[in-house]
């Protein structure tokens, strides 16, 4: 098994059934669990807001035996204060693993060649493989098999999308990317999932139309149309995007048990509206409090 955490893609589908598999036990029961890491401490590194990336990873860690100590912006500004490599060579000395929620993609890259020891992906621009972990989990809870599932997500062909393609492909599960026109999946996440699906035969799509999109999805799935970074887009993209607000007209093009999905924070109203995020469909908290168990099992599978 990888020591590092950065994309479902460095691991097999094997390993990431036996991470759902690990989640699904602690969550029935902690016990067995609560002192497998002992002793062990994460550094939280966020350069970005979060509210559930760093609570999940703070508590789960805990729930583990192990402890968290959280470094701001303020501590650690990557390659200004201190090189990546510097980073990493302290910290190695410290502790037992670290969570990064970055800018660059390459910064995460770089402090798990650097660092020996296990670098999680806590979000880049590039990707959220924890997001996803949890998101496939919630799905196999509420859906069961993967095989035969097709989720749509509608929005910006973003982190989150990439994710969601990535480990979909490698489950067998069938993602179309809904977005307008320039705001396409990058070109190599999408080539990466398209050759991943070859394995389980999952269809990876990109559409323009969400319409078209969401037909026969068993799960719609949405994320803000500005990102962490992206502010100054913010009205620029709210009428471009506005065709692709998922609302309750959208919903209903999908299948009828069709779940509704967001990584949060959802800004409503947006992406989405009130009705679609606090209708019986939306599993949007089940997915947020499931980060805790899919982490859980990644920080156990990686770091016990
Ligand atoms: N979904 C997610 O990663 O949430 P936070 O940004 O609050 O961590
Ligand atoms: N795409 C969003 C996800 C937030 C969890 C962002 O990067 O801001």
């Amino acid at each position: 098994m990888k020591k590092d955490f950065l994309c479902t893609l460095d691991f097999t589908k094997d390993e990431l059934v036996k991470m759902f598999d690990i989640a699904k036990d602690m969550k029935l029961n902690n016990e067995p669990y609560s002192t497998s890491l002992k002793g062990k401490t994460m550094a939280l590194i966020l350069e970005k807001p979060s509210l559930r990336t760093r609570t999940t990873f703070d508590v789960g860690i805990q729930q583990l035996g192990g402890f968290s100590v959280y470094l701001s912006p303020a501590e650690i500004s990557f390659g200004k204060r201190e090189s990546v490599h510097d980073i990493a060579k302290n910290l190695e000395r410290m502790v037992q693993g670290i969570m990064l929620r970055t800018f660059s993609h390459k910064n995460a890259v770089d402090l798990a060649k650097y660092a020996s020891i296990s670098i999680i992906n806590g979000l880049t621009d590039y990707s959220h493989p924890c997001q996803a972990m949890a998101d496939y989990l919630t799905i196999n809870e509420l859906k069961g098999d993967f095989k035969g599932l097709k989720l749509c997500y509608v929005g910006d062909g973003n982190n989150v999308a990439h994710s969601l393609m990535f480990a979909g492909a490698q489950l067998g599960v069938d993602v179309t990317v809904a977005c307008p026109s320039g705001f396409e999946p990058n070109l190599r996440a999408y080539l990466d999932a398209c050759e991943a699906a070859k394995a389980t035969g999952a269809k990876i799509e990109v559409v323009n139309d969400p319409n078209e999109g969401v037909k026969n999805a068993d799960a719609v799935y949405t994320d803000v149309w500005a990102s962490m970074g992206q502010e100054a887009e913010t009205a620029a993209r709210k009428i471009i995007f506005a065709p692709f607000q998922v609302n309750s007209d959208l919903m209903a093009k999908a299948k009828s048990d069709a779940i509704f999905m967001h990584c949060l924070p959802a800004h409503r109203g947006d992406e989405v509206t009130d009705e679609v995020i606090d209708s019986k469909q939306s599993v949007v908290f089940h997915e947020a409090g499931n980060r805790l168990h899919a982490q859980k099992a990644v920080m156990y599978s990686l770091m016990k």
